[in-house]
């Protein structure tokens, strides 16, 4: 498999198989990964990894914690800027009607939608769950080059026959995760992401994100421009 071809079958997983993956194939990845680049060579990411019955004890531990807070606490940043301007709501709204479209929850339905969204807190199903963490300290650049780690995970899952899905909704749940995973105070939740075998069966699975053509977000600065 080339980049190339990682990129264009890496996408969002929704739900996976029970088929567990070796511990050793995850820290491989998470081992290559860490070549990402980092501004100043930082390396800022921080990675906690539940399988097995760890995995399973944070997924009951988030669905106590629901019957306190049905969908989670404020999270520690803001996920989304609060009034989103376009084109970005629209894609926001649109990928989201495409995904509960296949699901076939109609929009009048908000319980199951939030039902269907909960399915984060189980990692929709994947064997491994990562939680990731950044330093309080960092800024702006930092979270970027915590992004280039998760991009870098998420290709080396394809070269390994397997998928994610990366999972800002973990966000949420920065209490329940400091206490179990014993989180120090400077470290702040980002995302999780869910790692495991694709259910093809599943029609949530069939979601084919949009993207925006090129010349919404290229600019080539003409080179012929008379001088000045
Ligand atoms: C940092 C990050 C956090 C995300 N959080 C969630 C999440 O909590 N739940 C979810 O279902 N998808 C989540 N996504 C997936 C996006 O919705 C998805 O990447 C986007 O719609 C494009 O679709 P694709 O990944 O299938 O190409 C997240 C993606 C990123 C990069």
């Amino acid at each position: 498999m080339n980049v190339s071809e990682a990129l264009a079958t890496r996408k969002s997983i929704r739900a996976f198989k029970p088929d567990p993956v070796p511990m050793e194939t995850v820290l491989r990845i998470l081992e290559r990964a860490a070549r990402a680049p980092s501004g100043g060579n930082l390396q800022p990411w921080k990675v906690y990894v539940v399988a097995g019955g760890a995995r399973d004890e944070l997924v009951k531990r988030v669905a106590e914690a629901r019957h306190k807070h049905p969908m989670g606490e404020p999270p520690e940043y803001l996920i989304y800027p609060t009034d989103l301007t376009e084109p970005y709501r629209t894609r926001r709204f649109r990928v989201g009607e495409q995904m509960y479209a296949l699901l076939g929850i109609p929009r009048e339905e908000k319980l199951t939608r939030a039902k269907s969204f909960a399915r984060n807190w189980e990692f929709f199903g994947a064997p491994v769950g990562m939680i990731f963490t950044v330093d309080r300290q960092m800024q702006q650049g930092q979270w970027a080059d915590v992004g280039m780690f998760l991009q870098s995970i998420m290709l080396l899952a394809r070269e390994e026959g397997l998928h994610t899905c990366p999972q800002e909704a973990w966000a949420v749940w920065h209490r329940v995760l400091r206490e179990y995973l014993n989180l120090p105070e400077n470290e702040m939740v980002f995302c999780g992401m869910a790692l495991g075998h694709a259910d093809d069966s599943a029609a949530v699975n069939a979601l084919h994100s949009e993207r925006a053509p090129l010349d919404e977000f290229v600019v080539v600065q003409p080179n012929n421009l008379p001088p000045r």
